[in-house]
């Protein structure tokens, strides 16, 4: 199980109160992914939504495409729970499932069956080695033509652009 202090209520829930809508451009990322799925895979059919927290990002799937389904998986269970409150209207097309993704992903979804799998903000918890097993993972249980997205902090190109985005987020 991989060690983070998700499993702690308050941490889960001082982030959906106060962190997750105050995250510089988090509507902007959101928008962002629906328009690349409408663009690589306008129909998706399965969606999962890695470290889902309350399911933000799969709410947002969910709502845009209405035949698809979705899994939601993440290893808080403070979380799980919101996520059940937070996606009521749409409990018949997701199922919410406390799990581990640094764990095997194949016991969630066949070989080349996924058309969507998306991540906010919670694979950065992995070592290295552990994120490229989960994505070698990931580009297994995608189908054909399927997509990912992994919305995330990065590293920038260089300390001048590392400083240049600091000050640019203290304006905003
Ligand atoms: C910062 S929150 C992001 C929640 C949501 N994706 C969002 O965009 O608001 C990170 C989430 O990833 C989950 N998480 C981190 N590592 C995980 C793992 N190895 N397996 C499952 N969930 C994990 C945490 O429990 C937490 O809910």
């Amino acid at each position: 199980m991989a060690n983070t202090n998700w499993q702690r209520k308050d941490i889960s829930i001082h982030y959906l109160d106060e962190v997750r809508g105050a995250i510089p451009f988090g509507a902007v990322q959101a928008q962002l992914m629906l328009q690349i799925v409408d663009y690589f895979n306008a129909n998706p059919k399965k969606i999962i939504d890695l470290g889902c927290g309350n399911g933000f990002l799969a709410e947002i799937l969910l709502k845009s495409y209405p035949e698809a389904i979705a899994i939601l998986i993440d290893h808080s269970e403070p979380m799980i729970e919101n996520a059940r409150i937070n996606m009521k209207d749409y409990l018949e097309r997701c199922e919410m499932i406390n799990g581990d993704f640094s764990e095997s992903l194949t016991e969630y979804a066949d070989r080349g069956t996924v058309d969507c799998i998306v991540s906010g903000y919670a694979i950065h918890h992995l070592s290295n080695e552990q994120k490229r097993i989960l994505y070698s993972e990931i580009f297994d249980i995608l189908a054909q033509g399927g997509i990912f997205i992994n919305i995330e902090h990065v590293a920038s190109a260089t300390p001048k652009i590392e400083n240049y985005m600091m000050n640019f987020l203290l304006t905003i």
